[in-house]
């Protein structure tokens, strides 16, 4: 089938080269000429595993292109996604002002009825007013335009993966052509008749997705609802992970044991920083605002909201107070991307934390494997290390913020070497807390009792400390260091 993609941030572009791939003829468009000018040379403006090697394979068999003329390409598909995005307003809102500015065009551009898909994420009733828009933006071609909705569930850092092998697709159509057309356009993905580029062919035996045909509200919902609780059960782990901490018990082993229920399960279970990305964050917002029109009482979502904007304060305070003075301290920092395997800073913790840290008058280096170039614009004079060990280099403290996998398989032994003092503080319990301890770390993970079985919150005495840091030097004949110790 011709597809046209309108906008071609992570889902349009994800949507667009797999699309290409199953084998269906796509035309991507965005305002952001630069973007389009990148993705015409070969390149991609986002760091996505296996997206590469698809743009590359389908633009060279030109099933998949790039243009700056979005006339062109709409007038190009029989039926046009719209992937823009839909950022939050001030009060929460989503802005969908670029979703009216897609139905303007589709109907000043169009030289045929088509069908109309939404793929941004937009809460309920969007359909209901793209549909009425259309209608009158068109009434004087007189073409007919038919609108559904089509959330996406892709995760940043396996987009591809999630795109050719969901749990399940979900279209919210008023007729049976929409539905029809839909069906087509994912038949290789519902049939499992693909070559997937992940696995290489092999890919591991699955079901085949689920196909949920319901009504464009029912399809707008679903996608909230979902996001919405992902975002709920991340801050009920942050929760238990608060009372750990302050009550002496391991969040890891509680939520493990939870997570052998299957009406609970492990996924999204873990505490940590808090949930960042593009989307979570804002459409657990637009959420709480969709819930307050409906009259609904959302007070559950509020508190998980607010329990996620905590979290970089609770885990400052960890710093701090090993710390006790930020001002003038060396602090290094592993990871700026909101999650692994992404170059995405967008609300990523890392962000917050840096500029708390500034404030304070901290010296700051940090590391990421993927995510410099982004953060660099934002914050021009902290120290950007070639490496996880430079920017250990002669560090007051190290913090874990992202989880790259490459952290846990760090040389410890010669970070702690390379450290000013051993204090690591792990946003994300990355590592194991019994080992950094062997390796004389002082080690703060996230919910965790420390050590010495004291409950870390309480005021961590200071002879304690002392005494780590002391055994530490016996243990690893290493001369007292010339500057005293933070704190003493
Ligand atoms: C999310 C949804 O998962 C996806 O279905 C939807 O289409 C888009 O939004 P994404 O934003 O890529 O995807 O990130 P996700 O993997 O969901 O992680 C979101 C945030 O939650 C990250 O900051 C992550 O670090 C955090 N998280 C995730 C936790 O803190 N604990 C967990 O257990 C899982």
């Amino acid at each position: 089938m011709k597809v046209s993609i309108l906008g071609c941030g992570y889902v349009g572009l994800v949507t667009g080269a797999c699309l290409a791939e199953i084998g269906h003829e796509v035309t991507c468009t965005d305002n952001d000429l630069s973007k389009i000018q990148t993705l015409q040379q070969g390149a991609l403006p986002i760091y996505e595993p296996h997206l590469d090697e698809i743009v590359a394979r389908n633009t060279q068999s030109r099933r998949l292109t790039f243009t700056g003329d979005l006339g062109e390409a709409i007038r190009f598909g029989d039926a046009v996604f719209i992937c823009v995005g839909t950022p939050p307003l001030e009060d929460g809102d989503a802005d969908l002002s670029a979703i009216d500015n897609c139905a303007r065009l589709i109907a000043a551009e169009s030289r045929q009825p088509k069908l109309v898909i939404e793929k941004s994420t937009v809460p309920m009733q969007t359909g209901q007013k793209l549909k009425r828009a259309l209608a009158i933006y068109s009434r004087n071609s007189g073409y007919r335009f038919t609108v559904a909705s089509n959330p996406e569930f892709l995760r940043e850092g396996t987009a591809v993966s999630d795109f050719l092998h969901p749990d399940r697709i979900v279209i919210g159509v008023d007729d049976e052509g929409a539905e029809a057309q839909l069906r087509e356009i994912y038949r290789p993905i519902i049939e499992r008749s693909l070559a997937c580029p992940v696995h290489d062919g092999s890919c591991p035996p699955e079901q085949t997705p689920a196909l949920v045909v319901t009504s464009i509200n029912s399809a707008e919902l679903i996608k909230h609802s979902c996001n919405s609780f992902l975002a709920l059960k991340i801050s009920y782990a942050n929760l238990i992970a608060d009372i750990c901490e302050n009550m002496g018990a391991d969040v890891q082993e509680v939520v493990h044991a939870m997570g052998l229920d299957p009406r609970i399960g492990h996924d999204f279970l873990n505490p940590g920083l808090g949930f960042g990305g593009f989307c979570l964050p804002k459409d657990i917002q637009a959420f709480i605002r969709l819930g307050e029109k409906a009259g609904v009482d959302v007070g559950l979502l509020k508190d998980a909201e607010s329990i996620n904007k905590r979290r970089i304060d609770s885990f400052l305070a960890k710093v701090r107070q090993a710390l006790w003075i930020l001002k003038g301290k060396r602090v290094g920092i592993l990871g700026l991307a909101f999650k692994p395997n992404t170059d995405d800073i967008r609300f990523a913790p890392a962000i917050e934390i840096i500029r708390k840290l500034q404030q304070e008058r901290a010296q700051i280096q940090v590391y990421d494997p993927q995510a410099m170039e982004k953060t660099k614009p934002l914050f021009p004079s902290i120290r950007y290390c070639a490496d996880a060990y430079e920017a250990a280099d002669r560090a007051d403290a190290l913090l874990i913020v992202t989880e790259w996998p490459e952290f846990k398989g760090l040389d410890w032994q010669r970070v702690r070497e390379l450290m000013l003092q051993p204090l690591v503080v792990d946003g994300r319990n990355l590592l194991d807390s019994a080992k950094m301890s062997e390796l004389g770390f002082e080690y703060q993970g996230i919910g965790k009792p420390n050590a010495d079985g004291l409950v870390p919150s309480l005021p961590v005495n200071q002879v304690t400390r002392l005494a780590a840091v002391e055994r530490y030097q016996a243990t690893n004949r290493v001369r007292p260091s010339s500057r005293p110790v933070a704190g003493l």
